[in-house]
């Protein structure tokens, strides 16, 4: 098998997105467009690694860092001005010192672009021989793109819009821009190209006529699946193309598998992972490299960031980031799950509950209306409702443990740092400013409330349930 190089076109500006950020840097589905097409060039390149040569221009302080991360292999060739596709690529075949094998050219906005499409593409146009291989399409709307020129010796030119006769304008096979070359023929023809045409641009088209000149064969291969080419402009294109992908990502995932209520408001990133099994309620966002195992039913209206949910695991309106839920625990509803919480198998994170660096035990449950932040709690504890874990001095943070099978009472306050031993409890209302040693029970000193009938409630008594609750503080105090 011959070289492969693949040059990707990220020089352009994307004037129409009125953004400080490059266009092709823009976000879709938990990645950058470009990101979406170096996957598909790295997937494209199974049986041989390509030669990647990324061309950048506008932004190029920005695009090419982002590009060497994601691909540290790749040439960065930089085009200083934007004269035409011609030109970008040739600026490319240059930095690179391309003379042999197979040159495949994509642009780095379009985000749906899959390497199936590309190695297609590569096939066909090694198995046949030829100097040129466009990759087509057929749309119902050609205005602005190439349109291709066939005629009985296969593809006799490519015309862009501006320049196409109102014959060529009704041609609704169009150029997707990405194309495949002899690498020896496209060094030699690059220079040839001028940019005597109604933009003024060097266009890679010209090649095709160019090649047929020569006596050299160009074809087509028309691509059903005409998204996969389309590039985002402005904001609206880039929100439909994303709509688009997430569609395509969510039907994979339900024919893998998992099981979605409602594909319209379920949004799945590209490296998120789900095993089969899995239940996605309405209003759930997975993004970035969420991993949902067996059996976890996730939502309603829930959003995960790198999180990993176990087997089993139930997740209900919530909001998390780089946290880990255990299997068969229990999240939510209304719970905000910050980086570094790690729930145990079988826990519990409940209602109006916010945590973060909490490694929560096995089994272990924080119910209801607490903040637990720089934790540690044993497995088997309950947190009473209402506990705060103060962890923040005003200048330091500092760790509270809580030990296993721990009761801890209703609205307590634990001033970090500090432990709770294994068994220990403590009284309602509790601040927990020293340690509580196992199996004692801590209460807060102040003063201590009489069980009976006051001078002025003897006349009405407080109702039966006042008065036992009373009842059990004081017992609390007195075994404190
Ligand atoms: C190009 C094709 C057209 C095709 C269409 C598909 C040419 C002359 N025309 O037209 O046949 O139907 O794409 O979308 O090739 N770029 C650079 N440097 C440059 C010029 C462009 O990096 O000097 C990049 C752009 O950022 C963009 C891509 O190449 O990603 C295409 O350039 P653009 O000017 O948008 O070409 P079109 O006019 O759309
Ligand atoms: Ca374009």
């Amino acid at each position: 098998m011959s070289d492969l190089t693949v040059i990707v076109l990220a020089a352009g500006g994307g004037t129409r997105m009125k953004s400080k950020t490059p266009k092709v840097l823009h976000p879709v589905g938990g990645r950058s467009m470009v990101g979406h097409v170096l996957a598909a060039v790295r997937a494209a390149g199974v049986e041989r690694e390509p030669r990647v040569v990324a061309v950048v221009g506008h932004g190029r302080d920005q695009v090419a860092p982002h590009i060497s991360e994601l691909m540290p292999q790749a040439t960065i060739a930089v085009q200083d001005e934007q004269l035409g596709t011609a030109h970008a690529v040739r600026t490319a075949v240059e930095a690179a010192g391309v003379a042999a094998g197979t040159v495949l050219v994509a642009y780095a906005d379009t985000p749906l672009l899959q390497g199936e499409s590309l190695r297609a593409l590569v096939a066909e146009h090694e198995a046949e021989g030829r100097a040129v291989s466009i990759l087509s399409g057929v749309v119902p709307n050609p205005f602005g793109y190439g349109r291709i020129v066939r005629d009985e010796r296969g593809v006799a030119a490519i015309v862009e819009e501006k320049d196409a006769d109102e014959r060529q304008r009704a041609i609704t096979e169009i150029n997707s821009g990405i194309m495949a070359f002899d690498a020896a023929f496209l060094a030699a023809a690059l220079p040839q190209v001028g940019n005597d045409n109604a933009k003024g641009e060097y266009y890679l088209t010209d090649t095709v006529a160019i090649a047929r000149s020569q006596g050299l064969a160009v074809g087509a291969m028309v691509l059903d699946d005409v998204m996969q080419t389309e590039g985002a402009n402005d904001r609206a294109q880039l929100a439909a193309l994303g709509k688009e992908l997430n569609r395509r990502i969510v039907t994979r995932w339900m024919r893998d598998g998992v099981t979605v209520l409602d594909p319209a408001t379920t949004w799945i990133e590209a490296d998120v992972e789900l095993a089969p099994d899995v239940t996605l309620l309405p209003g759930v966002q997975l993004l970035g490299a969420t991993k949902v195992d067996e059996d976890a039913v996730v939502g309603p209206d829930t959003t995960l960031k790198d999180c990993e949910i176990g087997a089993g695991a139930r997740v209900v309106r919530a909001h998390g980031e780089l946290a880990v839920v255990g299997a068969g625990a229990s999240v939510g509803p209304f719970a905000y799950l910050r980086p570094g919480t790690q729930l145990g198998a079988g826990g519990k994170i409940g209602t109006f509950v916010e945590t973060k660096n909490a490694e929560i035990g096995e089994g272990a449950k924080v119910p209801h209306l607490s903040y637990v932040g720089d934790a540690t709690i044993g497995e088997g504890t309950n947190i009473g409702a209402g506990t705060i874990f103060a962890n923040y001095d005003g200048v330091d943070k500092h760790r509270t443990t809580v030990g296993r099978h721990a009761r801890t009472g209703s609205n307590n306050t634990f001033v970090a740092p500090v432990t709770i031993g294994d068994g220990a409890g403590t009284g309602a209302g509790t601040v927990v400013r020293e340690d509580v040693p196992p199996g004692a029970l801590a209460v807060s000193a102040g003063p201590r409330m009489k069980v009976g009938l006051s001078a002025t409630s003897s006349r009405s008594p407080p109702s039966r349930s006042t008065n036992s609750h009373a009842a059990r503080s004081a017992i609390a105090l007195e075994r404190g």
